[in-house]
């Protein structure tokens, strides 16, 4: 069934919009004049994808940086976990944190990364509306 999520005054190139649809959460993406639809929460560990940054057909989740093909919803690497310790006066870093990066890289990798699914969009207009 097609559903009106958007105007596409709304949308701009390179831009994405969240939308609620009968309890999905989806997210539009234009890219580069094209208007994809996929899962608004990342297949790792659920973030907010609208909060990460889309490039070309490239959304890059804001918590550990898993990209997505939002032409397929294809997750194309594994996470990435930052850590920004803080260094004691002899550049070691404390001893709380010592082991932090490794036990959480250890934690994290029994944590599977899904694709994401993606929804058929029709432009008519200046309307968006998405198959769901
Ligand atoms: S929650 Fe998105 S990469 Fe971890």
């Amino acid at each position: 069934m097609l559903v009106e999520v958007a105007k596409t005054i709304e949308l701009g190139p390179g831009g994405v919009k969240a939308v609620n649809v009968n309890e999905k959460e989806i997210l539009l993406c234009n890219c580069d004049g094209n208007v994809y639809a996929v899962d608004r929460r990342c297949g790792h560990m659920n973030a907010p994808l609208d909060f990460g940054t889309l490039e070309g057909r490239y959304l890059t989740c804001p918590m550990h940086s898993v990209q997505f093909d939002v032409t397929t919803g294809e997750a194309l690497n594994l996470p990435l976990y930052h850590y920004s310790g803080e260094e004691t006066e002899d550049g070691r870093e404390t001893k709380i944190i010592d082991n932090y990066p490794e036990h959480m890289g250890a934690l994290f990798s029994h944590i599977k990364v899904c694709n994401i699914q993606t929804y058929p969009v029709r432009v008519e207009g200046d309307s968006i509306k998405i198959d769901i």
